[in-house]
């Protein structure tokens, strides 16, 4: 992981600190289109010897137009002497400047570059909706060289056909769909992947996204999507990975390397796009879209990590997003996108905006108009305009004004080709004709079973879970218990319902070999439906039960984009039905299938266990089915912090600690406090009166069938100096009766710094599966240098100073050993 940080935005938006700890992408990975610089110290030597060898030597300047190698061997007439030195020191400073071999496409861009028109170069920066009015006219034309949101093979074999044969310079379409987390093969949402904490399962689930979409002609996705958020009302938190930059990072990167696989040019490669940059997931209140106010630091250091780690995974493209951060939207944000992400980090892979962020800069109040809008996303180096049409209407008027230099279109324009020819598309435009496997193949639907099985999290076990196999009696209730589209999730625009899975319909089939009867209540028609149907009914099947299995939580149209929430319990009557079904004596086992974090904690006591579903996918009644009969042990993680209560937003792990830190000994609930007890007779500590100061399950949280043990933690050097490893060892042992997976996970906490440093921050993890009795070394090994944070000059440092680290299970709780970074 690169932690570097490497300039500042400050509060007037510019750059004002160059950070020179810095560490760069590795360029070796990263996804780096080698645009022709004509900048280069190699270009200039080879000019300035060429001059040399014209003038010194006497060669007729009219023979050599242009510079040519073999002019060198072409022994003069005169200055022998000369000659030789010149020789030698040309083969001295050729040898010293070690650049890249130049790169034939470079040639072929700028020959296609030569031959555009003004408004065939605009035609590649923008990107239109597949039912966008005469399209397959506008793509005839050269006006149009990416599309999205069309998936029909036939489609897009025609519009690609239209590009390629009856365009005159016939360049190939980009065709773009939001994947996220599937396309016809249904994976869990985003954030149940990340509950995996299996960066290795999330990249296959990946890969197969993209096999399957590449199959359908789709050549980049709009994923994945890093934004770190805090919090659960914000609809979309159902596609992230949580709350946590490393955790986040390890995704996102395992994201990108599935999507794009070896080798994007391969024909089952997609493009992937890091979105939203940045600081999305940061919206005022979680409700959507708003405004994003972030502490410069807070910035470089939980937003930026996990877009540079992915990065250097090597992903191609990137989108804004549709916020303001301190008053700058995203898509005009030049500091943000121009001087940092460009010249910076030195990203030259496509920059996208996001559906309308151009013109929406109006509304936003920072544009007057479409013209501006335009002239303030292109000094951003904004690419790719994506629907609204700022950059075909204007751009050419702010070139005629000088206003926009050609050269700035041009170097978008490269950009854009370059990522075509990465894709192997001018070689072969209609590589989704390929050899595909058939779209939800056998080892696709297990794959999602296994990402489903590894993404669920037991929160609460009171002996419930699992379920005996001699079971004679189950009653199923709930609206998610066969609701084939709703368990699919979110962003799901491929997937269809009639092949999901649902638990119903697995537990169904369990029964007739097992032998066990199943009574069945939806009870509700919809998680939303106030109304319960039969309570008697239920009661009654409840009581003859063995045991009840409660399907809970909110459908997938109440996550994703636009669907925030203020109120994030259990919608409808939901409460009711726990209540109702919870006063019965049976055991309870609630599976709750959500896009977010749901506060239960008012019925969480009816429970006896409950197991958190996220929103599962295709597979989720086989996957169910096995976690509650104990065919396999949960091994989920939370990947962000439950509140009990929604007024406790923002409550996350790696808060500060304040000057006034909560704890039990200074708490005293709203009931408990004496009438007219004096002003500062009880605890002044960080907490709320009636919700205290803990969440209802903690980040990094999960419970297994089996138990573990962390023993024998051992540092091999507790001093050490910045920039080197702190190497960690220690014994896990599955002390429990069945064969299960931890995760073992390793923070940190810096004692004191010249800026306050979180409680803890996770720095490593390992995900392993062990047989009962099992015992394993773990070693891990963090570079110091990542332990680093900006300073009040927005400097990246790694100061000196006492830490701790914790290795256990959770954010909570570990083994804790000190140890020092010295001068
Ligand atoms: C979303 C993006 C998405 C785009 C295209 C926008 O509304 O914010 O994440 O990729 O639509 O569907």
């Amino acid at each position: 992981m690169c932690w570097s940080k490497i300039a500042v935005i400050d509060d007037a938006d510019s750059i004002v600190t160059t950070i020179k700890e810095q560490r760069s992408i590795t360029q070796q990975q990263q996804y780096n289109p080698g645009l022709p610089d004509l900048c280069t110290p190699k270009v200039w030597v080879l000019r300035v010897l060429r001059f040399a060898t014209l003038k010194l030597f006497n060669f007729p300047s009219e023979r050599h137009p242009v510079f040519s190698v073999s002019d060198f061997f072409q022994k003069p007439k005169k200055m022998n002497k000369h000659y030789k030195i010149f020789i030698f020191l040309l083969i001295g400073l050729l040898s010293a400047c070690k650049g890249p071999a130049p790169d034939p496409i470079d040639a072929k861009i700028e020959t296609l570059l030569d031959q555009m028109t003004l408004e065939e170069k605009l035609g590649q920066l923008v990107k239109k909706n597949g039912d966008h009015p005469n399209l397959p006219d506008q793509i005839r034309q050269g006006l149009v060289g990416s599309i999205l949101n069309e998936v029909n093979p036939d489609r897009i074999y025609e519009l690609q056909r239209i590009a390629v044969e009856e365009s005159r310079l016939g360049i190939p379409l980009l065709v773009g769909r939001d994947v996220i987390h599937g396309f016809r093969t249904i994976f869990p949402i985003p954030l149940g992947q990340a509950a995996s904490w299996n960066p290795e399962l999330v990249e296959k689930g990946a890969r197969i996204a993209a096999v399957e979409a590449a199959s359908q002609g789709v050549n980049w996705t709009f994923a994945p999507m890093i934004d770190v958020t805090r919090d659960p009302r914000w609809g979309r938190i159902a596609e992230s990975f949580g709350e946590d930059p490393y955790l986040t990072g390890v995704m996102g990167a395992a994201k990108v390397r599935g999507f794009q696989g070896d080798s994007l040019s391969a024909h089952d490669a997609i493009a992937a796009c890091l979105k939203h940059f940045a600081a999305y997931g940061w919206a005022e209140g979680g409700r959507d879209y708003n405004t994003v106010s972030i502490p410069y630091n807070e910035l470089y250091d939980i937003i930026l990590p996990p877009f540079q780690m992915a990065l250097e995974a090597g992903a191609a493209t990137i989108m804004t997003a549709f916020n303001e951060i301190n008053g700058i939207p995203t898509t005009g944000h030049v500091s943000l996108l121009r001087d940092l992400l460009r010249e910076q980090w030195g990203f030259q892979g496509v920059l996208l905006s996001d559906w309308n962020s151009v013109t929406e800069m109006i509304v936003h109040g920072f544009t007057p108009n479409y013209k501006e809008s335009a002239y303030m996303a292109k000094q951003a180096t904004v690419d790719v305009e994506m629907v609204s049409r700022a950059y075909e209407t204007y751009l050419p008027q702010l070139i005629d004004e000088g206003r926009i230099n050609i050269e700035q279109i041009n170097d978008a324009v490269r950009r854009v080709l370059r990522l075509k020819f990465d894709l192997g598309l001018f070689e072969n435009p209609y590589r989704f004709k390929g050899d595909f496997p058939e779209l939800l193949a056998p080892e696709h639907l297990e794959a999602s079973k296994q990402m489903a099985l590894e993404s669920i999290v037991l929160l609460k076990n009171q002996g419930a879970l699992p379920l005996p196999k001699n079971i004679r009696r189950l009653a199923v209730i709930g609206p998610l218990a066969d609701a084939p589209h709703e368990q699919m999730g979110t962003w799901v625009f491929d997937g269809r319902k009639e092949n999901s899975i649902t638990p119903l319909q697995s537990l169904r089939e369990l029964g007739l070999s097992n032998g066990f009867e199943i009574y069945y209540h939806r009870a509700l028609e919809t998680s939303r439906s106030h109304q319960i149907t039969d309570p008697k009914g239920i009661l009654r099947s409840v009581g003859r039960a063995d045991a009840v299995l409660l399907f809970l939580g909110e459908e997938s149209i109440l996550s994703g984009e636009g669907k925030s929430l203020a109120n994030i319990n259990l919608q409808g009557a939901q409460e009711e039905l726990v209540r109702l079904v919870g006063t019965a004596n049976r055991p309870v086992i609630a599976i709750i299938m959500a896009g977010r974090p749901i506060t239960f904690e008012e019925v969480k006591p009816y429970m006896d266990a409950v197991l958190y579903a996220w929103h599962p996918g295709t597979m989720a009644g086989p996957a169910l089915t096995e976690l509650i009969f104990g065919k396999v042990s949960p091994s989920g993680k939370l990947p962000v912090t439950f509140p009990r209560h929604v007024g406790q937003i923002p409550i996350y792990y790696n808060h500060k600690n304040t000057g006034r830190p909560a704890s039990f000994e200074t708490f005293v609930h709203l009931y408990d406090i004496p009438v007219e007890a004096p002003q500062f007779s009880l605890g002044t500590t960080s907490h709320y009166l009636d919700y205290g100061f803990k969440p209802m399950f903690p980040f990094g949280f999960g419970l297994s069938y089996s138990s573990f043990e962390i023993s024998n933690v051992a540092l091999e050097n507790s001093q050490l100096k910045a920039g080197e490893y702190l190497k960690v060892a220690l014994a896990l042992k599955n002390t429990g009766k069945v064969k299960a997976a931890e995760v073992v996970q390793l923070y940190t906490r810096q004692k004191f710094g010249s800026r306050t440093r979180p409680v803890r921050e996770l720095r490593a993890f390992q995900k392993i599966l062990l047989e009962p009795g099992q015992e394993i070394k773990v070693y891990f090994e963090v570079n110091t240098h990542d332990l680093g944070f900006h300073n009040q000059q927005m400097q990246f440092v790694t100061e000196p100073g006492p830490f701790q680290l914790w290795v256990g299970t959770c954010s909570q709780s570990g083994i804790m050993k000190p140890f020092e970074i010295i001068e």
